[in-house]
């Protein structure tokens, strides 16, 4: 009965504080959440979707995993990409990715690690696509960023080529997707202008954003 207690008292506190200011806060949410919002982001501790945007519980919709990855085989994500598309109607899904990331640093390291290098695997298949402008950025901190980028706008690609995506746009539904980057050194987030609002916007806007880090200076 000792384990964790302080986590359930944080809990206790935290709930409390919510309804001295709002009485009806949990019941309103009870019977239903209308998020606007889908987050995909990465699982570290440090990037926490809620607070980073400011916004409530009931208000993002998250799913997060090891370097905000969209694997166009991985049913968690699809799952939660189709039931916040699908049926919750977000109008915005925001991919963020973040400096300093564990996973991207992670992939360019060649030591293996176990089971998370099949994970990696496909933040080093964006590596390959990208080399030889990476290579040419000697500042291995400066390379991690750079990559965290273009996995970000590598990731807001394969959302916009779910089917997922693709019929909701076909129907017509109102739907936009964007790429982010988390500054864990200073708590920003930097727009990467990959902002896609309709499946003929993609080629386009996805090449921008990419000729914009490969023209970067370093
Ligand atoms: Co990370």
């Amino acid at each position: 009965m000792h384990v964790l207690n302080q986590l359930f008292e944080n809990n206790r506190n935290w709930a409390k504080n919510i309804v001295e200011k709002d009485p009806e806060f949990f019941k309103k949410l009870l019977n239903q959440q209308s998020p606007q919002y889908l987050w995909i982001g990465c699982s570290d501790s440090r990037v926490p979707a809620n607070e980073i945007i400011g916004l409530a519980p009931g208000e993002v919709f998250v799913h997060r995993n090891i370097a905000n990855m969209v694997i166009h085989t991985d049913m968690n994500c699809l799952s939660v990409i189709q039931y916040a598309v699908d049926f919750l109607k977000v109008k915005h899904i925001i991919v963020c990715g973040h400096y300093g990331c564990g996973g991207v640093e992670g992939a360019m390291d060649n030591r293996p690690q176990g089971l998370v290098d099949n994970w990696l695997r496909h933040i080093r298949d964006v590596y390959q696509k990208y080399e030889i402008t990476l290579n040419r950025v000697t500042d291995l901190k400066r390379r991690s960023n750079k990559l965290c980028e273009l996995n970000v706008i590598e990731q807001v690609s394969n959302v916009c080529h779910t089917t997922i995506v693709q019929e909701a746009w076909k129907r017509g539904q109102e739907l936009a997707v964007h790429g982010w980057v988390y500054g864990l050194q200073n708590g920003l987030l930097r727009d990467l202008h990959v902002c896609v609002r309709k499946a003929d916007e993609l080629s386009a806007i996805y090449r921008m954003a990419v000729d914009e880090e490969l023209e970067e200076k370093e």
